[in-house]
This record gives C-alpha cells, sequence and structure tokens, in this order.
C-alpha cells in the first residue's frame, strides 16, 4: 500500500530509514519544515537531561552504602517527581497521538505504541517509590537497606536509559519523516509549560488536605 502521510517519502518505513546522517536529517527537515518543530526539539533537550539525572543515580547507587549526598539526592528526587511527569505529559499528550495518526503501514504498530504507555507508566511509578526512598533516607539521615535502594537505582536508570535510546534511535527520526511543522501549528511550548504548572499547583494544593 501506498503510504501518503505528510512528510513520507517511501512506501511505508524501512528500520534502516531513521538512522539518518546528520545531513540528511537537516535536508529531510528542511523540506518538512520541521525547523520549526519545538515539540520535537523539546523532547530531544530534555533526553539529554534525563541521561544527566541518571548519571546521577549512578553516582548515588555506586556511592552506596556510604551516606547520601544530601544536595545530590534532594535533586535526584526533584528530578524524578517533576521533570519525567512532564517528559511522559509530553509525548503521551501531543507526540504520540498526533504521531499515530500519520504513521504508514510498516511503522510502529499498536503493540509497539502500548509498550511504550506500559513502560511510560512503569518508569513513572518507579521514579515515584525511588524518590520516596531518598527522602525516606534523608529524613533518617541514613540508608536502611542500601542494597534495595542501589537495587530501585539502578532499576530506573537502566530502564530510562534504553527507553530514551530507543525514542532517539527510531521514534523522533521516524516523527522527523513522517510530520511536518502543520502537525504541531496549535503546539507551544509557553501554553504547555503554563499547563503543567497549572497541574503541578493542583497536586500539590491536594497533597496538602
Ligand atoms: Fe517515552
Ligand atoms: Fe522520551
Amino acid at each position: 500500500m501506498l503510504c501518503t502521510n505528510r512528510g513520507s517519502h517511501s512506501m511505508g518505513w524501512r528500520s534502516g530509514e531513521v538512522f539518518l546522517s546528520s545531513s540528511e536529517m537537516t535536508r529531510k527537515c528542511q523540506q518538512n519544515n520541521l525547523e520549526s518543530y519545538d515539540l520535537l526539539t523539546s523532547i530531544q533537550k530534555e533526553h539529554r537531561s534525563e541521561r544527566n539525572l541518571c548519571d546521577m543515580l549512578e553516582r548515588i547507587a555506586d556511592n552506596l552504602p556510604e551516606p547520601l549526598d544530601a544536595d545530590l539526592a534532594r535533586t535526584g528526587i526533584f528530578t524524578l517527581r517533576r521533570c519525567l511527569k512532564r517528559h511522559v505529559t509530553l509525548e503521551e499528550e501531543y507526540l504520540y497521538p498526533v504521531l499515530t495518526k500519520r504513521l504508514c503501514p510498516g511503522d510502529l504498530g499498536e503493540n509497539m505504541l502500548d509498550h511504550i504507555r506500559r513502560e511510560h507508566a512503569a518508569d513513572e511509578s518507579l521514579a515515584h517509590d525511588t524518590a520516596d526512598q531518598l527522602e525516606l533516607a534523608l529524613e533518617r539521615g541514613r540508608v536502611e537497606n542500601p542494597e534495595m535502594l542501589g537495587y530501585m537505582l539502578r532499576g530506573f536508570f537502566e530502564c530510562r536509559r534504553r527507553h530514551i535510546a530507543w525514542e532517539d534511535a527510531i521514534v523522533l527520526p521516524l516523527a522527523r519523516l513522517r510530520l511536518s511543522a502543520k502537525d504541531f501549528s496549535t503546539f507551544s511550548v509557553e501554553k504547555f509549560e503554563e499547563s503543567i504548572a497549572m497541574k503541578s499547583s493542583v497536586e500539590i494544593t491536594r497533597s496538602r488536605f
């Protein structure tokens, strides 16, 4: 079947297509007017930040069973609680819905999309559990079960690194091939930031009552 989705250049998608050289990618982006893709740029930037988070959590894990570095732990807790939720929201409310509409036969199947959603849910849950344990350790002034905390930290950052690597290698290049700036005409980074700030303040208010 011939793929007629906007931004496609071939019949269906072959896995090799997403591993483009940077000059080829730039050319395709220019063809599709993708330079204005704030959403994809935001996701890419957040992946870099998440890699930093993973490195930070690895340092905490490597340092166990020594006492936690309080500053590092606090930064880890904040990032685990806030930034992952923000990132998953950005992908699940904006990127994946629009990408799903533009997929061609042979692109990501429904099973793969389900798998991504399940990974997002599992990572969010593990992020909160890990943040809870770090908070508890800070409150008590010691890590009561360093093996368990190390296991949780490693479980989280190893899964996240795999997920991010896969999205960077497959999903974002596919999005650049299949989507055009028009697909994101209603997306605004500023409005997204406002809605996330609003959700966070509602959650903080709820948690106080
Ligand atoms: Fe994701
Ligand atoms: Fe992501």
